[in-house]
């Protein structure tokens, strides 16, 4: 019998995991399928909720819905955060499995960013100086996993400085190297700095906004990672100007997938010719 995933967001239209995981069930002789739902600002829970009475395996959770999945979640896996004592309880979950008549929660986009980044890009994290900027949910995402590579240090700067605050000492006492947020409004603290890896986990690519970065920003060699896909984002041509090797973000949203792919079925997909067929799309 077929066992139905489906990935849950608003708005979802844009989404390509389905193409994706489509590719990895052909791939791998898996007997799935997987649609794309859009869900009701309001009426995630309830989403759930039917996708399991329905019989439904698992899901993908996309934007807004990620800190929703968390709560939901009866149980979360170490991928995400539960361990970090901020008592904030808040944490992004991006994988729903719905096997064993319990929510299990999974983030698999930081692992996901950090497969594409260190083996696809070949870029070694460790001892390089990083920027996150953003501390929403795909900031909140991509941190355990990066914490595991151990940078010579983690600056995170937010256009809300008190949201990367709270991702600093939320992270603190766990990271074994120093971890400061900035406010990127006070634009000198950062042009006194140079990172080798700049992270791009806000969603201003969406509007097309610029970041108020200074171009001094990207060491030699430094890797300017856009978590967005589909298009140059302000961003992306910002850096390319200045010197830095960009990415988007296709590598880390077929690496994700790669991930929830294997939780949910225990094979592990080829991602290469997944990333160079969409690359063609
Ligand atoms: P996501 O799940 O994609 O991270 P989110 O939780 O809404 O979505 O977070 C969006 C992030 O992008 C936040 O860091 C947000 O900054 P604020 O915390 O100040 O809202 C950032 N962001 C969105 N639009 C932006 C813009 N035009 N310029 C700068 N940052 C922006």
């Amino acid at each position: 019998m077929t066992d139905r995933y489906a990935v849950i967001g608003n708005p979802i239209s844009h989404s390509k995991s389905p193409q994706i995981h489509q590719m990895f069930a052909e791939q791998t002789g898996q007997d799935i399928s997987y649609e794309k739902i859009e869900a009701p600002l309001d009426g995630f829970a309830e989403t759930i909720e039917r996708l399991r009475n329905d019989g439904y395996k698992g899901c993908s959770v996309t934007v807004p819905f990620k800190f929703e999945a968390f709560k939901l979640a009866n149980s979360v896996s170490e991928s995400v955060i539960d361990t970090f004592d901020s008592g904030e309880n808040a944490d992004a979950v991006n994988t729903l499995d719905f096997r064993n008549l319990k929510i299990v929660g999974y983030n698999t986009d930081g692992s996901g960013l950090l497969k594409d980044i260190t083996i696809n890009r070949q870029f070694n994290i460790s001892k390089k100086r990083v920027l996150l900027l953003g501390a929403g949910g795909a900031a909140y995402g991509v941190l355990h996993p990066l914490l595991n590579e151990e940078p010579k240090e983690l600056v995170i700067t937010n256009r809300t400085l008190e949201k990367a605050q709270r991702i600093e000492k939320k992270i603190r006492g766990t990271a074994k190297f120093p971890v400061t947020s900035v406010s990127w409004s006070s634009y000198s603290d950062l042009s006194k700095k140079q990172f080798d890896l700049v992270i791009n986990a806000t969603s201003a690519g969406l509007t097309d906004s610029e970041l108020p970065l200074p171009p001094t920003i990207f060491a030699p060699n430094a890797l300017a990672y856009d978590m967005m896909y589909g298009r140059e984002t302000p961003f992306m041509k910002f850096a390319r100007d200045h010197g830095a090797q960009v990415a988007d973000g296709l590598g880390m949203l077929v690496e994700q997938a790669a991930e929830a792919f294997y939780l949910w079925r225990g094979v592990q997909p080829d991602t290469a010719p997944v990333i160079a067929a969409l690359r063609l799309t």
